[in-house]
């Protein structure tokens, strides 16, 4: 691992918030009939527990689910090779699924996993995400619903990690290298 430190706050928690409540508001507007939230692994878990705390506000009550994936690449960037590590285990066949990720960047994740569950028979598949990194797409493909456009950043935080770590910081920070 090479030398660095997480000390920019990129995001600040409160911020990320009052994000997270708005996001909820503009998906519980549109109101899902047979809401199922699934969550992609690991990255999803801090930002997918925030979403559902927030549904509370809406009387909405979605069932949950993840699935764990792999994508191939140097370590700070995915190659375009996704595999499934853990798959969903929620019937899904008519309801309208939530896709959740920390971060869409190259796409291929998204894409992957909602054609994945489009093809388990969802009515819907919508995509949520907290950051979206549009500059780095290799595919084509728009989140419907993003929390906020970051730049080339290398981020952590709010479930995001470097060599999964720092994944636990309550805000988003900007890793600096050192060397
Ligand atoms: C990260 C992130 C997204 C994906 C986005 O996952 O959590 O799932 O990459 O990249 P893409 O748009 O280029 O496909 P990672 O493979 O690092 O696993 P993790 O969730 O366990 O951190």
């Amino acid at each position: 691992m090479r030398a660095h430190d997480v000390k920019e706050i990129l995001i600040d928690k409160a911020t990320i918030a009052r994000r997270v409540d708005g996001l909820v508001d503009d998906i519980a507007a549109e109101s899902p009939g047979n809401l199922v939230v699934v969550g992609i692994l690991k990255g999803s878990f801090m930002f997918l527990a925030d979403l559902m705390r927030s549904f509370y506000r809406h009387d909405v009550h979605p069932r949950i689910d993840f699935l764990t994936l792999s994508s191939y690449g140097s370590g700070t960037s995915s190659s375009g090779k996704v595999e499934i590590i853990h798959d969903i285990r929620e019937e899904i066949v008519g309801a309208d699924v939530l896709l959740v990720d920390d971060i869409l960047d190259t796409g291929h994740t998204l894409a992957f996993t909602k054609k994945l569950l489009s093809g388990y028979g969802a009515r819907s598949v919508r995509t949520c995400v907290l950051l979206d990194k549009k500059a780095h797409r290799t595919i084509e493909f728009e989140a419907d619903y993003a929390g906020f456009l970051v730049d080339d950043h290398f981020v952590v935080g709010y479930g995001l990690d470097y060599n999964n770590l720092y994944r636990e910081l309550p805000h988003i920070a900007k890793v600096r290298f050192l060397d």
